[in-house]
């Protein structure tokens, strides 16, 4: 399995002591804002298994991310292909993290390396990342990645029951225009 490495982070497995703070802050309510739940904590633990499996099979996915000067554990980042029954395929790129840990840019930076693993070490041509449209933050993530929107993209999720988060949209970003090392 693939671990990433940033100037202030650590994309890696899962270990059994992200299992407390992971499913905290999917319990928090303004982590969980543009989600139709939070989680439960057996929830919470069933995900960690299937990212786990998901990273022993093919090498990448959802990456548990930590600080690496300290190892504190502040949430995930990665890479999955887009779910069956979207309007469009490919890979996305994720990410969530505790409340705590924003306004740090660890969010952008656990994504840009693992958009950098994407292109170049699975030479894929694009990454996708998709979220509810109201979405504020998760949007400046995808902006300051460089990936760009059309709204002529936009659609309705249908895993969302519908309502005020169900239109979502989705930013896009080729290879080709991937700055690595940006700021
Ligand atoms: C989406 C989410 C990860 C974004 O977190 P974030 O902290 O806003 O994003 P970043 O980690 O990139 O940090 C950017 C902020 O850190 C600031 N910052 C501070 N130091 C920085 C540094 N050294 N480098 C870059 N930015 C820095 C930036 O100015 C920016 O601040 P601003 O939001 O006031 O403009 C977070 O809101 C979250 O976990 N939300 C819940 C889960 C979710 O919705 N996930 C997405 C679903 S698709």
């Amino acid at each position: 399995m693939s671990e990433l490495r940033t100037d202030r982070l650590v994309l890696r497995g899962w270990r059994a002591s992200d299992l407390d703070p992971w499913a905290a802050m999917n319990a928090d309510p303004v982590v969980r804002e543009y989600f139709p739940e939070v989680l439960t904590r057996a929830q919470s633990e069933a995900s960690v298994a299937r990212f786990q499996a998901d990273l022993d099979r093919r090498g990448w996915g959802w990456w548990a991310v930590e600080i690496a000067a300290t190892g504190e554990f502040i949430g995930f980042a990665g890479l999955d292909p887009v779910e069956d029954g979207m309007p469009f395929t490919g890979v996305e790129a994720g990410w969530r993290l505790a409340r705590p840990a924003w306004g740090n840019g660890f969010a952008t930076e656990a994504a840009r390396a693992a958009v950098t693993h994407a292109f170049e070490e699975l030479g894929l041509p694009e990454v996708l990342a998709v979220t509810a449209a109201g979405n504020r933050r998760s949007r400046a993530v995808m902006d300051r990645l460089g990936m760009t929107y059309d709204p002529a993209d936009d659609f309705d999720d249908p895993e969302i029951p519908e309502g005020p988060l169900r239109r979502s949209v989705v930013y896009r970003l080729r290879s080709r225009d991937h700055r690595p090392g940006a700021l």
